[in-house]
């Protein structure tokens, strides 16, 4: 069975293999001294990490800040699921679960970044009511923004 729980620093090896296969699917090489850095640490410094596990194997993950680049509030970053296991609720799970976390730590807001390749992601946060927030500058690895009021 499926469940979400919250992520420990041995599973660093499983999520960075998770994020950098699906960065490289889309056609993007990852950083990982850079954007990919907190896949590489899994979060360190962030507020809370998440994974979805199935009998011990990692098929998804996010990552929330208390904090963003774009608006005041949490920040979520790095929603991903392997490619075989995609489709199933897993993206809609984490996310839910991110949103849940925001809330009871007070946040009214929870923003992220995306870019336009990842489709299936932004079909995903709009059926959850994010809205669009001005793009982000060009030095950004990516290029939309969005945020979901909590309040
Ligand atoms: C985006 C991604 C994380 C989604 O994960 P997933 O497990 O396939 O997502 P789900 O199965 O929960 O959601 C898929 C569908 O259910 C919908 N859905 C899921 N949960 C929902 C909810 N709570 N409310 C409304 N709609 C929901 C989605 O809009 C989507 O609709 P579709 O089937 O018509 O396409 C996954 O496709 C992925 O890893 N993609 C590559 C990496 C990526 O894009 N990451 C985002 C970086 S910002």
């Amino acid at each position: 069975m499926i469940r979400i729980r919250t992520g420990i620093p041995s599973d660093a090896a499983a999520v960075t293999g998770l994020v950098f296969a699906a960065l490289r699917e889309h056609g993007i090489e990852p950083d990982p001294h850079g954007s990919d850095a907190d896949v590489v640490s899994f979060g360190k410094g962030a507020t809370l990490k998440l994974v979805a596990e199935d009998e011990g194997k990692i098929l998804g993950m996010a990552i929330l800040w208390d904090r963003g680049p774009d608006t005041p509030g949490a920040y979520l970053s790095k929603l991903f699921v392997a490619k075989a296991a995609r489709g199933a609720g897993i993206g809609g799970a984490l996310v839910e679960a991110t949103i849940k976390a925001a809330r009871a730590r007070g946040h009214r807001r929870l923003s992220l970044r995306t870019r336009t390749v990842f489709g299936r992601a932004i079909a995903l946060y709009e059926s959850l009511g994010f809205e669009r927030l001005p793009d982000p500058p060009s030095t950004s690895h990516s290029d939309r923004a969005y945020v979901l009021t909590l309040a």
